[in-house]
């Protein structure tokens, strides 16, 4: 895999070593999470608490708190802020997984396999609704604009990719607008967030804006290619969720358009169909048509846009890790 034609191309990134530099500060964020968990109602806190307790790279938060640091500094607000993006990343996830009837998250079984769906439902629900509570007391209109459009996309982009399930003919360009709504905008918010706390100027809030979103591009286009080429120990998920869901993603869709007739037929059947029956074979055809390289081409394309956008900021450590993280976004295998 190219890693952004860089001079330090070959750079193997480190994410535990990136996440050191805000180690405190993500502490701090963790205890508002915690302390926002406390409902009086019993299962909400029980599953709330589980599927945050579960880990996850708290990669969202980590970019503000990144972002805000380039700024200058980490004010009281980012630290809000960046517990409001986790909560609301998770509110996605709980919903996410009913409707993709995914089984497995962050290597333990997923909040709907062990709750079922209402009660997932609900609790995101919640999440959101815990994640506008906490925005409000930033008492900021712009924050509260920039986070409620940001939700209204993230749950279009979900719609539109139901309406992309099972249908062989997605283009992907329709691909890519599902992607940009339903993860990156969520990356860009962040970020943007940064700046807005930080009172930057609109060209900085504009560059972090769009560091996030191409960011979260490579990082949702990655993580379709690794629904097919990851382990499930490495991924804390089960691969092949997409071909279940009948999901036409970026590795099937180029598979399509450059496999044999044959080819582009299996693949087509088993996006019509929605089912892991014709994984292998699929999985066969998207190596031998090269479709995990194309896709990791486009997302080191993202990843590079993101790093270019960031020329506007001062060199700092926090800069060096922001560029760092869009590498990983690429790299990763988890
Ligand atoms: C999973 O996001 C959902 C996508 C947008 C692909 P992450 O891979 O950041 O999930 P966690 O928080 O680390 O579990
Ligand atoms: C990302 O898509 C979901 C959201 C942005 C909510 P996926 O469905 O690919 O995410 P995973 O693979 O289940 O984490
Ligand atoms: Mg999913
Ligand atoms: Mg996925």
């Amino acid at each position: 895999m190219t890693i952004l034609g860089t001079e330090n191309s070959s750079e193997v990134i480190d994410f535990e070593l990136i996440k050191n530099l805000t180690v405190a500060e993500a502490k701090a964020v963790d205890q508002l999470i915690v302390n926002e968990l406390s409902s009086d109602v019993i299962l909400i806190n029980q599953m709330s608490h589980y599927i945050i307790g579960s880990g996850g790279k708290r990669l969202r938060p980590m970019l503000l708190l990144l972002a805000a640091k380039a700024l200058g500094k980490v004010s009281d607000n980012h630290l809000v802020l960046a517990a409001v993006i986790e909560f609301i990343h998770t509110a996605t996830l709980l919903h996410d997984d009913v409707v993709d009837e995914s089984d497995l998250r962050r290597g333990k079984e997923s909040a709907n396999a062990v709750w079922g769906n209402a009660a997932s439902v609900l609790v995101g629900d919640y999440l959101y609704s815990s994640a506008f509570q906490m925005m409000v007391r930033t008492n900021n209109m712009r924050v509260m604009e920039i986070l409620s459009t940001t939700t209204t996309a993230i749950a279009e982009g979900e719609v539109l990719q139901l309406l992309n399930c099972n249908n062989p003919d997605t283009t992907e360009a329709k691909y890519l607008e599902v992607i940009a709504r339903k993860t990156a905008i969520l990356f860009s918010a962040a970020t943007r967030l940064a700046a807005v706390i930080a009172e930057t100027d609109k060209k900085t809030e504009e560059a972090l804006a769009l560091y996030g979103q191409q960011l979260g591009v490579a990082f949702q286009l990655i993580d379709d290619a690794l629904d097919y080429k990851s382990t499930t120990e490495d991924l804390g998920k089960n691969l092949g969720d997409d071909l279940a869901e009948g999901k036409p993603t970026l590795p099937l869709i180029y598979a399509i358009s450059h496999g044999t007739e044959s080819q582009a037929k299996i693949v087509i059947d088993a996006i019509k169909q929605g089912s892991r029956e014709a994984f292998n074979q699929v999985y066969d055809i998207v190596i031998a048509t090269n479709a995990i390289e194309y896709t990791e081409k486009c997302a080191d394309e993202a990843a590079q846009k993101a790093v270019t956008a960031l020329a506007c900021l001062p060199e700092s450590e926090s800069k060096s890790a922001l560029i760092s993280l869009a590498k990983f976004s690429v790299q990763r295998d988890h």
